[in-house]
């Protein structure tokens, strides 16, 4: 059995809360599809624990604190730069921080094996490109993208959950979020697109952080409760984090 885990965002109680639910279950491996870090308080934390994962993504937000960030929002690009000034903080383990340095940099944008493919943003564009619910509208979109994926695309970024499939006959697509199908879908050989949510930071109204947990044919999705005041006082006490990139946490949103 593995584990997906996407977007953590620098919420290391977030993460520990997954990391310890993941425990319960048989896992063999966990795979991380990007935004370890971006908007949170740890992010030298998360990605320490990160680095632990048998399989990690680069992310948007990865990639922004690394490089220079281009396409955020300045709320999010404050964070981001404040993410980069932990990485690259003096007076802490060099050898520590160059690791982090250099796992980050490493990071591949997608990942194949036996049919499964693995991006942050999308089979098209792997690192920055959205596929909302409402996508599904959008058919040339998503006949572009259903038709890069083999059987079973993973993919995280817009931090919310949910399971886009195609109805062949006569192309119109559909999107069900966890609740639709009860936290689990089947595999059938239909090809489908696989959110797997947000660990650090949900936008689909549930604050609970997410993942899921790939058995074979059987995807099921977990929302997993945390330490949230935890995490709002740290993001409060931090001036380049605004205050919003807490309170969202509570809303999910
Ligand atoms: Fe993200």
């Amino acid at each position: 059995m593995k584990a997906i885990i996407s977007d953590i965002h620098s919420n290391l109680e977030a993460l520990q809360a997954v990391l310890k639910d993941i425990e319960k279950h048989q896992v063999d491996d966990v795979y991380c599809l990007g935004d370890v870090v971006g908007y949170g308080p740890n992010p030298r934390e998360c990605v320490d624990l990160v680095m632990k994962c048998k399989m990690v993504l680069l992310g948007n937000h990865d990639q922004g604190a690394m490089f220079d960030p281009d396409g955020f929002n300045p709320p999010a690009e404050r964070a981001i730069f404040w993410t980069r000034a932990q990485l690259e903080a003096p007076g802490e383990n060099r050898l520590l921080k160059e690791r982090r340095w250099e796992f980050l940099a490493e990071r591949p944008r997608s990942f194949k094996e036996n049919g499964f493919l693995y991006v942050h943003g999308s089979a098209r564009n792997p690192l920055n490109e959205y596929v909302f619910p409402e996508d599904i509208y959008n058919q040339s979109k998503m006949k572009r993208i259903f038709a890069l994926v083999e059987k079973y695309c993973f993919q995280g970024h817009t931090h919310v959950p949910g399971i886009f499939t195609e109805q062949l006959a006569d192309e119109l697509y559909q999107f069900h979020s966890p609740e639709d199908i009860d936290y689990v879908y089947r595999l059938d050989g239909r090809k489908i697109l696989c959110n797997v949510g947000s660990v650090g930071q949900p936008r689909d109204g549930d604050w609970r952080a997410c993942y899921v947990l790939l058995d074979g044919e059987t995807i099921r999705y977990r929302r997993v409760e945390y330490d949230i005041e935890t995490t709002i006082k740290k993001i409060y006490a931090i001036p380049e984090l605004e205050n919003f990139l807490g309170d969202r946490l509570r809303d999910g949103r």
